[in-house]
Formats: C-alpha cells, sequence, structure tokens
C-alpha cells in the first residue's frame, strides 16, 4: 500500500508519526509523496489556534484524492481524540480516527482497514498503562529498526511518558493525551541501549512533563533523575536531551545531573509561560517568578554554559501592561537563547475560558511584536559570543544554503544550536550525516552559526 503522512504539532507528534511510518513500512507498505497516496494519515495538534477547522480544510482537500474504493483518510493526534465520530459523521472518506493511546494499536488497524473496505473505527479510549508499541524491541523475531530511528541521522526520540495532570488554565494537553502514564525504566533503558548500538550518538528524552515521570507509579520505578543517570552509564551514548520540563518538578537531583553527567546536553526548555506572579497564580502553574528564577540560577551554576529555551504566553485573560512588563523582566533576567511565543487563545473546555476580562487582539499582538523583537536581539547577542569558540557538532544534513567550491552541512552543538559548516573542495557526494566533528565558530546569524573544522569528523 502506498500512504502519506502529514503532521502537524510538538516534537511527540513527529515522533509519533516517524514510528508510525516505520511501523508501516516494516509491514511492507510505502510511505509516498501525497500525489502517488491511496492511504492519508493526517497526525492533528490541538494546542492553539483553530486547530478543527484546519483539520477540516485539509480532510476536505484529501477526499479529493481518494478516488479509488480502496483510498482513505485516517485521523490520528489531539483534534482526533477531541472530535472522535465526528469525523466519521462528517467525511464519508474518513475510516480511522485514534487518539494518543489509540496509536500503538492504529499499523494493525490500518491493514485491516485496506483489506476491508466497509470498516470505519475509531480507537480513541484511554488507557490505564502506557502503551507499548511494536518495534523491533517488542518483537525480537522481527527484523525491524529499533522503535526511536527517525529521520535525523544519528539522532532519536525516545517516549519516556504519555500525557499530563497538570491541567494548567490555558492547556487542551491534559483532555487530549489523558492522564499521566510513565513507561517502565526497564523498557526505556533497553530502547536506549538498542539505538546506541544501532549507532545512535543522540538521544532526546520525550513527554509532555518529563521531570514528573515515575511520579504516577507512587515510587514504585525511578524517578526521572535516576533515570537519567542510568542512561547515561550506557556505553557508547554519546548525547541525551529531554523535552519539557514543568518547572514546578524540576527535581534538585535533576539540576546537578547538569553538573555532573559528561553526556547530558547542557540545554534546558524551561517553559515560564509568564513572568507576573499574578498570571501564574491564574494559570495555575503552581511557581512564582522568585521560585523560578531560582532554580534558573543554580542551573547556572551547576552548569555555566547551559542554554535555556523557553515557551511564552502573551495575552492570558486579566493581563495588564504591569503584568506583560514582568515577562519582560524575566526575559532580560534568565537571556534565554530562544523562545517560542503565543498569543492566548482559548480552547474549548480549559479553566481560562471562563477568565476575565479577556485581552483585546490588538494589545495581545502589540505585546507578542514587542517581546519578539526583543527576543531576536538577545538570541543575537548570545550568538555572537560564541564566535572564535571550538564546540563539537553531530551533524545532519546538507544546509539549505551552498555555495560553489565545497559543500555545506549543518548540524547542531551540544547546546542545540545550529551550526553550518562549509568543506571545500567536497561535493554532493560526501556522506557526513550522524557524524560529530570539532568546529571553530567564525560567525554567528540570526538564527545559526557557521564554524569551520578543526579536525576530522568521526
Ligand atoms: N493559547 C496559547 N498558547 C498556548 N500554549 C498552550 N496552550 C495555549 C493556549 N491556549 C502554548 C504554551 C505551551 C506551548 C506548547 O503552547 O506556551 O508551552
Ligand atoms: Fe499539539 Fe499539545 Fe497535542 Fe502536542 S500534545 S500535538 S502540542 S496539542
Amino acid at each position: 500500500m502506498k500512504f502519506n503522512v502529514l503532521t502537524f504539532g510538538c516534537q511527540m507528534n513527529v515522533h509519533d508519526s516517524d514510528w508510525l511510518i516505520r511501523a508501516m513500512e516494516s509491514r511492507g507498505w510505502k510511505a509516498v509523496d501525497e500525489s502517488e497516496a491511496n492511504i492519508f494519515i493526517v497526525n492533528t495538534c490541538s494546542v492553539r489556534d483553530k486547530p478543527e477547522q484546519k483539520v477540516y480544510n485539509i480532510l476536505r482537500r484529501l477526499g479529493h484524492l481518494c478516488t479509488s474504493p480502496g483510498d482513505f483518510v485516517a485521523v490520528g493526534g489531539c483534534v482526533a481524540q477531541q472530535i472522535g465520530e465526528g469525523f466519521l459523521e462528517k467525511f464519508p472518506y474518513v475510516r480511522l480516527v485514534f487518539g494518543s493511546d489509540g496509536i500503538a494499536k492504529a499499523p494493525q488497524y490500518l491493514e485491516e482497514l485496506a483489506v476491508d473496505h466497509e470498516k470505519r473505527l475509531v480507537v480513541n479510549d484511554f488507557l490505564a498503562q502506557y502503551p507499548e508499541r511494536e518495534g523491533g524491541l517488542a518483537d525480537p523475531n522481527e527484523e525491524l529498526l529499533p522503535p526511536g530511528i527517525g529521520t535525523i541521522p544519528g539522532q532519536a526520540f525516545v517516549n519516556i511518558m504519555q500525557g499530563c495532570d497538570n491541567f494548567c488554565a490555558y492547556c487542551i494537553v491534559p483532555y487530549t493525551r489523558g492522564r499521566q502514564k510513565s513507561r517502565l525504566s526497564s523498557a526505556i533503558i533497553d530502547e536506549c541501549r538498542a539505538l546506541v548500538k544501532a549507532g545512535i550518538r543522540e538521544i532526546t528524552l520525550l513527554g509532555q512533563n518529563v521531570n514528573s515521570f515515575g511520579l504516577d507509579k507512587n515510587g514504585s520505578d525511578l524517578s526521572f533523575s535516576q533515570l537519567l543517570y542510568k542512561i547515561s552509564e550506557i556505553e557508547g551514548m554519546e548525547r541525551i536531551r529531554f523535552t519539557t520540563s514543568h518547572p514546578k518538578d524540576i527535581a534538585p537531583e535533576v539540576v546537578k545531573a547538569f553538573g555532573e553527567l559528561p553526556n547530558l546536553c547542557p540545554q534546558l526548555h524551561l517553559p515560564v509561560q509568564s513572568g507576573s506572579d499574578n498570571i501564574l497564580k491564574k494559570m495555575g502553574r503552581k511557581y512564582d517568578r522568585a521560585r523560578y528564577l531560582g532554580i534558573v540560577e543554580r542551573l547556572k551554576e551547576a552548569c555555566p554554559d547551559i542554554v535555556l529555551t523557553t515557551d511564552i504566553i502573551v495575552g492570558f485573560p486579566g493581563e495588564t501592561d504591569e503584568d506583560f512588563e514582568q515577562t519582560m523582566d524575566i526575559m532580560e533576567r534568565v537571556r534565554y537563547e530562544s523562545s517560542f511565543s503565543f498569543k492566548y487563545s482559548d480552547r474549548p473546555g480549559v479553566a481560562a475560558v471562563k477568565m476575565n476580562p479577556k485581552v483585546s487582539e490588538e494589545v495581545a499582538q502589540k505585546r507578542l511584536t514587542h517581546l519578539q523583537e526583543r527576543q531576536k536581539q538577545i538570541t543575537r547577542e548570545c550568538l555572537e559570543e560564541l564566535t572564535g569558540k571550538d564546540m563539537v557538532v553531530l551533524l545532519e544534513r546538507p544546509s539549505k544554503r551552498q555555495e560553489a567550491g565545497g559543500v555545506s552541512w549543518r548540524g547542531k552543538d551540544s547546546g542545540g544550536r545550529v551550526v553550518n559548516i562549509f568543506f571545500e573542495g567536497s561535493d554532493e557526494t560526501l556522506q557526513l550525516g550522524g557524524k560529530l566533528i570539532k568546529v571553530k565558530i567564525t560567525q554567528s546569524k540570526n538564527h545559526s552559526l557557521v564554524g569551520s573544522k578543526v579536525g576530522d569528523p568521526w
């Protein structure tokens, strides 16, 4: 069967789609461009804006491509979890709807639907346990790639948990991804070990709130910091990252790990959301700016080179100019190297829908533009400070922009910054994906660095 996967949303969704593609390819299906496909899988996101409308528009478009009786569309992800049956009622060619926990079984259902053209299914129940997915580790008789290997050479993502218990006032995730479910630490460690054996050099541990890993198991399994230490010990493990972290759950042991574990990358995404105590309280974030800044201080003490990034919402209900100034102030104090910032948007069923007064679109946009302008400057300044420094880069793929006389490759340093390196005299036959290389930074740009190679790649 020829299939196409369209992905929206966060890293978890990208990872889910990668896994689904591999799972289907291992069953003999072929991932192709949309124009050649018979089966279309849309992995949706509902965290912001007007996602349902967007998905409906895409489904209408895909409907025109379902021309033979066996052609159909499957909808997965957070919007699928929310709308469920509604998709089957609205679109005759949608024959599978699968939510967060349903994805584990999606390959099997896709196969069934490809054979039985009458069948239509909704798989939206939340399960009590983390649904382990098929892969090389689950079935030793099948020769599959280990489950975490995605599309970037040398790098892999490993899910360590699903769902979230925090119910921040603006967020729909607890409703679409369900309650927190940690995976068994032994399964995670086995997966990481297999990935390293297969040549993976960098592993990113994924979850909605990785720092509360294990808390749903009443201490019967490892804590997140213990898990980090165990993974760090795996022979050949060169780089570990993790995302996303809730500030309220960062344990002192995790802060310490940044100072102690040589293969834990000096990079942390620590969503602050707002710098105002008043707004943080309304958001239900369970920390205040003093506590957040304390964590940042201790992180910088443990690991002076740490690269901090964040998420910020502007225009949350009731946000005043003073509240917004506090957010600008926290940006100045932390000096995030980059940030994702958003205008607050009402999501159905979340607590903030009922909070007033709403901030006007105009004011929210003004605040967002102001914040993003300042972030641009800080990012530039942070990157400028790196010129002349030596760093190790994990190479990913040829750069988008190429020059004559050689070939340029793009990779990331341990802080997660994009670095482009020019290999003079080489051409596009040069294969460096997944290799590490020492470089000296020669130039900084708005969002990336340029380096020249110091030694040979390994
Ligand atoms: N409106 C705006 N931004 C939101 N986010 C989550 N929910 C909303 C919302 N309703 C942002 C948060 C979160 C990121 C993934 O998306 O900043 O950290
Ligand atoms: Fe989107 Fe959040 Fe769901 Fe990820 S978890 S797909 S960001 S709604």
